[in-house]
């Protein structure tokens, strides 16, 4: 029997990574728009973890089942790991990704541009303490843009491990690679003990 689990996200593209991996383990995945549940949570935490545990916190509220919820984002060595858990709301405050591509790009002069994605997934279940699943996904910062798959900052990260960059990878290779991938690998490995 299909066993239910509600993701915090609407987001296909996430919903599509986690179903692809979950469903042949004999789990269903909802999104909250599936159940009718809006919802807009504010990410104050001050780490991955703690905004992973707050967008999971939110949802249970509403349902009796288990609830996955991730947040994930770009950390630039050199930068003391910004953006970071503000990869978004950077981006955004300059107007959009290119903006961002641009000003990552002059922080960058003369510095390492060594980084990594990472990505933490928070399990929370009815009566029990929550669980964390984190991936890293390690690159370096381009100093411009290339190909357009992918996105955020997929076209200025050069992935170490593809030896190309995300915004040049198929979505097979990121999904190979990706932090995310890796963080729902360990989330699957424990939902089949
Ligand atoms: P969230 O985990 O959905 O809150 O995403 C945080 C932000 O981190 C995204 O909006 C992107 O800016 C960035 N980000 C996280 N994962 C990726 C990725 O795989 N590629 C490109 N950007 C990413």
């Amino acid at each position: 029997m299909n066993k239910p689990l509600l993701l915090s996200t609407n987001n296909k593209g996430k919903l599509k990574e986690y179903r692809d991996i979950l469903a042949p383990k004999g789990y269903l995945i909802y999104c909250p728009s599936d159940l009718g549940i809006e919802i807009e949570v504010e990410e104050t935490g001050k780490t991955f973890r703690e905004n992973s545990l707050l967008k999971a916190q939110a949802l249970s509220e509403y349902v009796n089942i288990p609830v996955i919820a991730d947040d994930s984002g770009l950390c630039i060595d050199a930068l003391d790991d910004f953006p970071g858990l503000y990869s978004a709301r950077y981006a955004s405050s300059l107007g959009g990704y290119p903006s961002a591509y641009e000003d990552l790009n002059k922080k960058l002069q003369g510095k390492d541009r060594k980084a990594h994605f990472h990505c933490c997934i928070c399990l929370l279940e009815k009566d029990k303490k929550p669980l964390y699943f984190e991936g890293d996904c390690p690159g370096e910062i381009l100093s411009e843009p290339k190909g357009s798959n992918g996105f955020g900052y997929d076209p200025i990260f050069f992935s170490t491990e593809l030896n190309k960059a995300f915004g040049e990878a198929s979505e097979q290779e990121k999904d190979a690679v990706s932090h995310r991938a890796k963080a729902i690998a360990k989330l699957s490995i424990y939902l089949c003990l």
